[in-house]
């Protein structure tokens, strides 16, 4: 339970606000490489913690991420023109570069220098791993670039994609480190899903439905150990990484692809979800890539054209009471993401922690809440540089793996939880 100034706290990341300060400290994905895919292609609308911005790519291929509206009169620049190396206003002709300076005022005389006194804000937009990432903190402070493992593999060996999702960003999160679910809400997929099935580990999530949680601090955030039972005196044990402030990975199965999010706040009632898969040693093969653009595995279908997903809120995410009666699915809806989306959306825009009841399988989520309450406070109070920041914070690696019960994962998985390219995923 939080009290409802904490909870604020926590939701709350619009400019200006200790939260929103503590994520302007990170890189963050802004928009899929797809959107932009070639020089003085379309512009596109990019809100991010409650800010409206703009993304282009100019004559030069160069990218820029800037003031959604005109410094003249406040037009949306959506509607511009991009071409030579700038957007141009269609209203009255004023023209902006990548980095926001306005390069043209047509009304006045080019030698009046009236135009270089213009400036829109304007943040970094850096392509890295199928993503576009920016910076939106103070430029004195950018850290080195991201160096999460499905952004730094060879691209045929990553998948990536970001659906829109109609809640704040703390209740998605908090369904990325909440591995107690996967049991119930997601067990029909585990046989079915052709992402997750097959696997060996999918057994002991279905026959034990009662994970013990150890949940240890890591560098760049926590590291939430789910114990299950399993044969010959072992426990199974699936470990998620979290990294500061929402990133979060989903321990593999089999040699399937690796996946994971990042929830990233668009404002403080909607979030993107991002969705990740990537193997550390081979290429994804046709199959997987199909199955993923199917909007199988945390991956979803899309209303046509958009980032949507297609079974949404105002279709009741196309629930299926049949399937639900017959156990096809847990919920009735189908779908490993929207299953999650449903359940988080239908908390409302933002969850009310003051009324909920906290049991043993939340220790990831109340670890988690308070590790970004001390460190929005530090950074508030003596500008202490958040966990997460760190590219070193990035290499860890989501673990699924049998150890004797004797041995504490901390110890027995310490080797797989590190990132080391060309070595294959620790999963059974
Ligand atoms: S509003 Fe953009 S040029 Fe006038
Ligand atoms: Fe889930």
């Amino acid at each position: 339970m939080l009290r409802k100034e904490q909870n604020d706290y926590l939701c709350q990341t619009g400019p200006g606000t200790p939260m929103g300060n503590m994520f302007r400290a990170y890189w963050m994905p802004a928009l899929l490489s797809e959107e932009l895919p070639e020089p003085d292609c379309p512009p596109v609308r990019v809100k991010l913690m409650g800010e409206r911005l703009l993304a282009f790519r100019d004559s030069e291929g160069k990218l820029g991420l800037i003031d959604e509206f005109c410094a003249h009169r406040g037009v949306s620049l959506w509607f511009a023109r991009n071409e030579q190396c700038g957007l141009r206003c269609p209203y009255h002709g004023w023209k902006f570069d990548v980095t926001g300076q306005c390069v043209e005022v047509p009304s006045e005389p080019a030698e009046s220098g009236y135009a270089k006194k213009i400036k829109l804000k304007s943040y970094p937009l850096i392509e890295r791993g199928h993503v576009l990432w920016t910076y939106m903190g103070p430029p004195e402070k950018q850290p080195p670039l991201p160096e999460f493992e499905f952004a730094t593999v060879p691209l045929k060996q990553s998948f990536v994609t970001k659906r829109i999702q109609e809640c704040n960003w703390l209740q998605a999160m908090e369904g990325g480190i909440d591995s107690s679910h996967v049991s119930w809400l997601h067990r029909g997929d585990l046989s079915n899903d052709p992402l997750f099935k097959g696997a060996a580990g999918n057994k002991y999530n279905m026959q034990d439905l009662s994970p013990v949680f150890e949940v240890v601090e890591n560098d760049g955030g926590l590291l939430i150990g789910a114990r299950r039972n399993a044969e010959d005196d072992q426990y199974y044990w699936r470990i998620t990484p979290w990294v500061m402030p929402c990133y979060t990975g989903v321990p593999p199965r089999g040699d399937h692809p690796i996946h994971g999010h990042f929830w990233v706040p668009i404002d403080d009632e909607n979030c993107w979800a991002w969705s990740y898969d990537y193997h550390p040693t081979r290429e994804l093969t046709d199959k997987e890539v199909s199955a993923m653009q199917d909007g199988k595995g945390i991956h979803v279908k899309y209303v046509p054209g958009t980032y949507i997903p297609l079974a949404n809120k105002t279709n009741d995410y196309l629930m299926d009471r049949a399937a639900q009666k017959a156990g096809r699915t847990f919920s009735g809806i189908e779908g490993i993401g929207m299953q999650d989306a449903s359940l988080q959306e239908s908390m409302g825009p933002v969850c009310d922690r003051t009324k909920e009841n906290l049991v043993g399988t939340d220790n990831g989520i109340i670890m988690a809440r308070h590790r970004l309450l001390r460190a929005a406070k530090a950074l508030a109070d003596k500008g202490v540089t958040p966990p997460g920041v760190d590219p070193e914070h990035h290499k860890v690696r989501q673990a699924a793996l049998l150890l004797k019960r004797d041995v504490h994962y901390k110890e027995g998985a310490r080797e797989a939880l590190k990132v080391k390219p060309g070595v294959r995923q620790t999963s059974v």
